[in-house]
């Protein structure tokens, strides 16, 4: 079977800081439903400056789902990881990536606010929190139904950052040396065997220090690195299946951001993996001969996401404010093309040994 990308666009809401701002320069989207929006075009709302930069021509997206600035986290899991759990217990791979300018809310999005704990509570799913990421929820509800279906799993996790166009593991203590490709597509990477949420969820908070992040003129924490959280399922049903989620960094305009020094190096590094990332799904959409997947890592580690043997889903991030109205609206057209893209995804059948 083979079926496009789905896409969902999830508008932030206003930060503190935003908040200061004045009507005028809070970007003007309108939802129209649930999966249409469009810039609005009120002759007495558009500030000048717009017109001037030509930004009043009318642009309207059509996406799998709108998910507006009041859209809870909890409604977030609900509209996009609808049938996850069940597709990767039927043998169904499955990716979700993030996908935005800096600060739009990618890392919010999947684990929740950095100033909350990702492990929460007595770490069962009823005691989740109300802010709680798409990654904690979506380990409770695999571990969850796997005992629901009175079914055995063997669940092996693996979770990588790239920094700087090279990989690096984060479930070894320290930041170790730069993993180097076996093949195309899988660099050597630890894999821990695990059995409960809790357990994956603790490592992935022990990850968190090892993850590359700073703070720019744009987000107090901004994600230097892509990072890639993969969770290899077998089943007693004899299935077999990859879940993985994907937080990439954020393009970033740097006379915007001021980054300097190492930010700007790594700026670069993000930007050109974002570009060669753009230029894969430009030449999926348009179907060309050739992908160039092997120009940077993100791309080759996520080929078969893009257009093999898996069901994927990008959640396209944006800010509300109108000084972002360029990067949103190539966050829009990245997002829309993904929606041409096709990916095949299969029942993966094998089969399972006893646990013993
Ligand atoms: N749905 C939301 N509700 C409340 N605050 C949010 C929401 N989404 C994002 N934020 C806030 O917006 C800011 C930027 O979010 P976040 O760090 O997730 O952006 P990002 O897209 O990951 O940026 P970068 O590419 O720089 O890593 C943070 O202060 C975060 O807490
Ligand atoms: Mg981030």
């Amino acid at each position: 079977m083979s079926e496009s990308i789905k896409v969902f666009v999830k508008i932030r809401p206003p930060i503190p800081d935003e908040n200061k701002q004045s009507e005028m320069q809070k970007l003007s989207i309108q939802v129209l439903d649930n999966k249409q929006f469009e810039y609005q075009n009120q002759e007495d709302y558009m500030p000048i400056l717009r017109l001037s930069r030509g930004l009043y021509e009318q642009k309207d997206y059509s996406f799998d789902n709108i998910l507006g600035q009041n859209t809870t986290q909890d409604q977030v899991f609900n509209v996009v990881c609808n049938n996850l759990i069940d597709d990767a217990l039927s043998g169904i791979n499955r990716t979700i990536l993030t996908y935005g300018q800096t600060s739009s809310g990618k890392t919010y999005t999947l684990f929740g606010p950095s100033s909350e704990p990702i492990l929460s509570g007595r770490g069962d799913f009823s005691q989740i929190n109300k802010t709680s990421g798409l990654l904690p929820r979506v380990c409770y509800s695999l571990f969850q139904q796997i005992q629901q279906q009175n079914i055995q799993a063997k669940i092996v996790l693996s979770y990588v950052q790239i920094y700087k166009d090279d990989v690096y593991d984060l479930l070894t203590q320290k930041m170790g040396p730069k993993l180097q490709f076996q093949n195309m597509q899988t660099p050597t990477m630890t894999k821990i065997s695990v059995t409960s949420a809790q357990q994956v969820l603790q490592l992935i908070t022990q990850a968190v220090q090892q993850r590359q992040v700073a703070a720019t003129q744009m987000n107090a924490q901004s994600s230097r690195s892509h990072v890639i959280f993969q969770l290899h399922i077998s089943t007693s049903n004899n299935y077999q299946s990859l879940l993985t989620l994907v937080d990439l960094a954020g393009s970033e305009r740097v006379n915007r951001t001021l980054s300097s020094g190492e930010r700007l190096e790594e700026a670069k590094k993000i930007n050109q993996s974002l570009s060669c990332l753009g230029k894969c799904i430009s030449a999926l959409s348009t179907h060309q001969k050739h992908i160039p997947y092997r120009d940077c890592a993100l791309t080759k580690i996520l080929a078969e996401s893009l257009s093999g043997n898996c069901r994927t889903f990008l959640i396209a991030t944006v800010c509300p404010l109108e000084s972002n109205f360029d990067e949103s609206n190539s966050t829009l057209q990245f997002a829309q093309r993904c929606q041409k893209v096709t990916t095949k995804p299969k029942i993966n059948e094998h089969m399972f040994e006893q646990l013993n």
